[in-house]
C-alpha cells in the first residue's frame, strides 16, 4: 500500500478544493492508498506541517473556493538547506509520492525535487493566470474570466450612464490570458496586454474614433497588470517585490493609464483594479470538472510509478507531460516553470471589435 502526500503552492484560485477532493476519493477509494495533506505549500514538507486527509476531511469541499490545506509562496531555494528538508521529511513520513499542486513557481520547484532530489513527484497545473505550458487551461482559469466578465458588463451600464472611459485592470503578471478572454467575452473596446506593448497614442486614437466617428459616449478597457506602453512610462507599480520568487508585485497601471486618457482625450475617465476577487469564491463547473480530472489522472500516474510529469487537459483530453518540458532553469540552475503566453490568436479576433 502507498502512502502519498499532497499540497497546494502559490496564489490559490477556485477549484484547489475540487482537485484535493479528487486526489483523495481515487486514492483510497481507487487504490486503497493513505493520503496526508501539507499545509500552506511547500512550507508545509519544510516544517513538517502535515495532516491526514480522510474521505471525511474532504467531504463537501467541491463547490468551496480557496484551498483546505492553506497555501503560501515558500521557495525553498532561499531557505537553508530547504530542499534537504523537503525530501528528508518526505521521506521520514514514508511518503511514497507528492502531488503538488501550483502554479509555475510550484511547478518548478516540484521539477527540482524531482530532477536532481530523486523524488516521486506528479503535478497539477492551477492558476487564474492560465500560464502554464503543457495544458490548455488551468485551475482557476475559467472562474477568474467569468468573474472579470461579469465586472466588465456591470461596468457598461455605469459607463453608459455617465459617458465615461471605464479602465479595468485583470491579473496577469506576464500573460494576458483573463484580460483578452474576459475581454473578448465582456465586449471590451480595447484590450491591452503584456504580450503586446502599447502606444498611449494609439490607445487614444481609438478611443476618440468610436466616440467622434461612431458616436458613442463611453467606453470599456480592459487592462491586464503585467501591460506595459512601448516607452515604459505607463505601467504598474513594482515598488513591492514578492521576495521568495523574484516577482514584482503589480497592480496600479489602470491608475496611470486613466490619468493619461483622461488628460489626452478629454473623455472623463475611471479605473478598477479587480484584483484578488478574480482568485475568490466558488469555481465554476468547468473549473469543478477540470479539477476533478486532473486530481484523478494525477493518483492514476502515481499508481502507475509514473513520476515527474505534469498531468494537463490538450483538446478536451487528459494528458501528462514530463516536467522537464514545462520547466526550465534559471539564473540560480533552479528549475521554474515555462510561462505560456497568451496566444495572440484570441487577441487578433478580439481586436476586430475594438474602437
Ligand atoms: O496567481 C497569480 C497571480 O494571480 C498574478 O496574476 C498576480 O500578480 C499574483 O497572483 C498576485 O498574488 P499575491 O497578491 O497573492 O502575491
Amino acid at each position: 500500500m502507498k502512502k502519498i502526500g499532497v499540497l497546494t503552492g502559490g496564489g490559490d484560485c477556485p477549484g484547489l478544493n475540487a482537485a484535493i477532493r479528487a486526489v483523495v476519493r481515487r486514492a483510497i477509494d481507487g487504490y486503497g492508498f493513505d493520503v496526508v495533506g501539507f499545509k500552506r505549500g511547500w512550507s508545509g514538507p519544510i516544517d513538517g506541517l502535515v495532516e491526514p486527509l480522510t474521505k471525511l476531511a474532504v467531504s463537501g469541499i467541491l463547490p468551496k473556493g480557496g484551498t483546505i490545506l492553506g497555501t503560501s509562496r515558500t521557495n525553498p531555494a532561499k531557505i537553508e538547506d530547504g530542499y534537504l528538508k523537503i525530501r528528508d521529511n518526505l521521506k521520514k513520513f514514508g511518503l511514497d509520492a507528492l502531488i503538488a499542486i501550483g502554479g509555475n513557481d510550484t511547478l518548478g520547484v516540484a521539477a527540482n525535487m524531482f530532477i536532481k532530489y530523486d523524488f516521486p513527484i506528479v503535478c497539477v497545473p492551477k492558476t487564474i493566470d492560465n500560464d502554464v505550458v503543457g495544458t490548455d487551461y488551468t485551475i482557476g482559469f475559467d472562474t477568474a474570466v467569468k468573474i472579470a466578465t461579469e465586472a466588465i458588463d456591470n461596468l457598461h451600464t455605469t459607463a453608459e450612464s455617465h459617458d465615461r472611459v471605464m479602465v479595468i485592470e485583470v491579473m496577469g503578471r506576464h500573460a494576458g490570458w483573463i484580460a483578452a478572454l474576459s475581454g473578448m467575452a465582456g465586449g471590451a473596446d480595447l484590450i491591452l496586454v503584456p504580450e503586446k506593448p502599447f502606444d498611449i497614442e494609439e490607445v487614444c486614437a481609438i478611443l476618440k474614433k468610436r466616440h467622434e466617428r461612431r458616436g458613442k459616449t463611453f467606453s470599456i478597457v480592459v487592462v491586464a497588470e503585467g501591460a506595459v506602453s512601448k516607452d515604459n512610462s505607463i505601467k504598474g507599480t513594482s515598488d513591492k517585490m514578492d521576495v521568495a520568487f523574484d516577482h514584482p508585485i503589480l497592480g496600479g497601471i489602470s491608475v496611470a493609464l486613466s490619468k493619461e486618457i483622461e488628460k489626452r482625450t478629454g473623455y472623463e475617465t475611471r479605473y478598477v483594479i479587480l484584483g484578488h476577487i478574480q482568485r475568490g469564491g466558488a469555481p465554476t463547473p468547468t473549473d469543478r470538472i477540470l479539477a476533478t480530472r486532473l486530481g484523478l489522472k494525477a493518483v492514476d500516474l502515481v499508481a502507475n510509478n509514473e513520476f515527474g510529469k505534469m498531468v494537463g487537459t490538450v483538446g478536451g483530453n487528459i494528458v501528462s507531460v514530463d516536467v522537464r518540458d514545462i520547466a526550465e532553469l534559471d539564473k540560480h540552475g533552479n528549475y521554474i516553470g515555462k510561462t505560456k503566453t497568451l496566444d495572440m490568436n484570441f487577441y487578433k479576433e478580439s481586436e476586430v471589435f475594438f474602437g
